[in-house]
């Protein structure tokens, strides 16, 4: 079965191929324009997606040695993400479908996240408790089986990628700041200021705009806020808070479970520091450890087509009629 994954929920194009759980060939194209305004705009998103999707598909095809024909269906992003930019992968998708008469399925990005892990054949335990942290979410779910999820927790606030992006913004770090202010974390001393972790009512919420309130607090105190040394303290104080709520979390959780293992998916999970301390804590719970390779952990077209591929096996194919929504939920309660 060879299946191509379309992603175009946000600010990447992506494309790629799978043939029977194997990613074959996988591109991203981040559209690096958006750093200008500090975060995505939706309608050059919508522009870009809609020039660089057709021939990205080729491109990968060629990767590949593939042509169209050789494709037994197509999977794409439908929600959640921005209407314009989902809509442009979405219509072209049904078209290939429409114009090759394959199978389209139309895939959950908060889906692909969770299985990115997976994507090229790796063994996942079940149940597992799994956690989204990504730009847009911040989420704690239990995984008992593919399209078996139930909701177990949730930001109140910002999402933990939102607050690397707007602390960034604070300290001069172009959108997305994640990766540069993780860099920087490395250079400083984390002990210099004490960034205290969110209480929520729920211990398995998360919260992080208060956080965020305490770095700016420190940056509008601060005699010479240009000053290297003091720039490097700050993110390494911030980034250590946000990676003690975020294991917090997870530990509270796989403390009260049976889970056998914890996967961590969406653009935040490429933290290095994030990914060692939330290796230790599910050694500890004797939960096996899942996190993909950094490449799948943003924005991709592998981990949807290998939802794509399961879907289209274990639910069938998705009518024609199907719309994107911006506004997709994991799980109703949600
Ligand atoms: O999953 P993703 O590509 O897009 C969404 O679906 O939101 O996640 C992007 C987010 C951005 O907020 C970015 O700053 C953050 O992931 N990010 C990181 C790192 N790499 C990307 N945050 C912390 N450390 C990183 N190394
Ligand atoms: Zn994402």
């Amino acid at each position: 079965m060879r299946m191509m994954g379309i992603e175009s929920s946000c600010d990447e194009t992506a494309v790629a191929l799978i043939e029977n759980d194997r990613v074959v060939a996988s591109r991203v194209a981040t559209q690096e324009i958006h750093s200008r305004w500090g975060g995505v705009v939706p309608e050059i998103a919508s522009r870009l997606h809609q020039k660089t999707l057709s021939r990205m598909a080729q491109e990968t095809l060629d990767d590949a040695g593939w042509s169209f024909e050789d494709l037994n269906g197509i999977s794409v992003t439908r929600g959640p993400g921005l209407i314009g930019a989902l809509l442009v992968g979405v219509s072209y998708a049904k078209g290939v479908a429409a114009a090759l008469n394959i199978p389209f399925v139309g895939v959950n990005h908060l889906e692909g996240h969770l299985w990115a892990s997976v994507a090229d054949g790796e063994e996942m335990p079940l149940p597992a408790l799994a956690m989204i942290v990504s730009g847009g979410h911040t989420e704690l779910y239990r995984l008992e089986d593919f399209g078996n999820y139930s909701f177990l927790g949730a930001t109140l606030d910002d999402a933990a990628g939102e607050a690397f992006d707007k602390v960034g913004g604070l300290l001069g770090i172009p959108y997305p700041a994640g990766a540069k202010l993780s860099k920087l974390a490395t250079e400083g001393n984390s002990k210099r200021f004490h960034f205290a972790v969110a209480h929520t009512k729920s211990p398995l919420d998360f919260s992080f705009s208060g956080l965020k309130s305490a770095v700016l607090r420190e940056v509008q105190k601060a005699e010479d806020s240009e000053d290297p040394v003091f720039r490097a303290d700050i993110a390494a104080a911030f980034e250590a808070s946000v990676i003690k709520q975020l294991s917090q979390r997870v530990d509270e959780a796989l403390r009260g479970g049976d889970y056998k293992s914890l996967l961590v998916g969406g653009g935040v999970a490429a933290n290095r520091a994030l990914r060692e301390k939330l290796e230790q804590v599910s050694k500890k719970r004797h939960a096996k450890f899942l996190v993909p390779p950094i490449s799948l952990c943003t924005d991709n077209a592998a981990m949807i087509a290998y939802v794509g591929m399961r879907s289209l096996r274990e639910r069938g194919e998705d009518s024609l009629s199907l719309e994107a929504d911006p506004n997709l939920t994991l799980v109703e309660e949600n």
